[in-house]
């Protein structure tokens, strides 16, 4: 162990309170590392910028308006491991608000293949661009990268975490919860909703960003059906006890919470994470998937979610039915980063006053 990693996991120790306020500059947000960062008010504020930039973007003059906003700025997209969405809706977010755009999209054509380590290839990055997006199979690197910027560099510039390990994916999280108001807009929002979670809960970063992120919603229910070995980690159960959000476990199958959800949130199984190759496919997860004979027992006002990419928890002949949310919540990723962007820069009134 050197002494940037002797460093970092003294870090990594602290309480998420204190890294929280390490995360901020000016009593702002500045990196986005973690779900635990967004209070409602937060959440809000992004919401509505959202809106607003959703809103703009259909004239040509709104568009020209909103590529003048961070004209001045360039971003790196570091994404060390596969992406489809997060990556393209990072990219076409930067666009929106004018940004120029570099990236790494796999890190055998970075010089890390010659040997170089990760904190030099972060701070290499951060010498030719204003905000680093990132995305990586090590867990917590996210976090790695952002007490980087602000412990060994002199020009620090924010990260967001587009991905880490099985750890967290706060801005998928932001959109999924984007999504739920939206879709419950006439239903009084999130607020006394229950949201099921289903697959790989386990190691499936999306469901515990978004566990924590439900903490900011009032009266919210939980439901985590997964076979035993893909349950939910204490952690998450241990946040979830010590802000008193309910939550119910079911190993059993699916079917037995179907009717109780208002939201249903399927996940793959993430068996990029196995420690010995194929050792997922020993669990029986037959029972955890959606088929078309199921949409009768599914609330006719709930809504399925899907953070994607999917496998075959989600028949396709379920797409076509009007409580498949997946499509849209996938286009709102894009809007939601957006926001999140001009959030960070503090250029958001500008939007807001359009
Ligand atoms: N939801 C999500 O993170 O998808 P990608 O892996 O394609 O970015």
């Amino acid at each position: 162990m050197n002494i940037l990693d002797q460093k970092f996991a003294e870090f990594h120790e602290l309480p998420t309170e204190e890294k929280i306020e390490y995360f901020s500059k000016n009593g702002r947000l500045f990196d986005m590392i973690i779900s635990q960062q967004l209070n409602r008010e937060i959440i809000d504020n992004i919401y509505e910028i959202t809106n607003r930039i959703r809103h703009i973007s259909k004239t040509r003059a709104g568009s020209f308006f909103l590529q003048n906003i961070l004209f001045h700025k360039r971003v790196m997209l570091y994404f060390a491991q596969p992406s489809s969405r997060t990556f393209l809706s990072f990219e076409n977010a930067c666009h929106i608000l004018g940004m120029k755009t570099s990236e790494i999209r796999d890190a055998r054509v970075s010089s890390e293949v010659k040997g170089e380590s990760f904190d030099d290839s972060l701070r290499t990055f951060s010498s030719y661009t204003d905000l680093i997006i990132m995305r990586h199979k090590g867990q917590d690197m996210a976090e790695r990268a952002a007490w980087l910027m602000n412990t060994r560099t002199n020009r620090p510039v924010p990260i967001i975490n587009g991905g880490s390990g099985s750890d967290q994916h706060p801005t998928q999280a932001m959109l999924d919860v984007y999504t739920l108001q939206y879709s419950f807009a006439k239903q009084g929002g999130l607020d006394g909703k229950t949201i099921m979670m289903c697959g790989d809960l386990k190691r499936g970063r999306t469901v515990r960003s978004l566990s924590y992120l439900l903490k900011n919603f009032e009266d919210v229910k939980i439901i985590y059906a997964a076979p035993q070995a893909f349950q939910m980690k204490e952690d998450v159960c241990s946040f979830l006890e010590k802000h008193k959000i309910p939550f119910h476990i079911e190993t059993e199958a699916l079917d037995n919470v179907l009717s109780e959800a208002d939201a249903i949130y399927m996940t793959r199984i993430q068996d990029e994470h196995d420690a010995i190759a194929g050792e997922s496919g020993k669990t029986d997860t037959s029972r955890f998937k959606l088929k078309p004979s199921d949409m009768t027992k599914i609330r006719p006002s709930a809504i399925i979610m899907h953070p994607f990419p999917r496998r075959d928890e989600i028949d396709v002949a379920i797409d076509s039915d009007p409580r498949a949310m997946y499509w849209r919540q996938e286009r709102n990723g894009m809007w939601i980063r957006a926001a999140l962007i001009a959030y960070i820069f503090n250029v958001h009134e500008e939007i807001l006053n359009y």
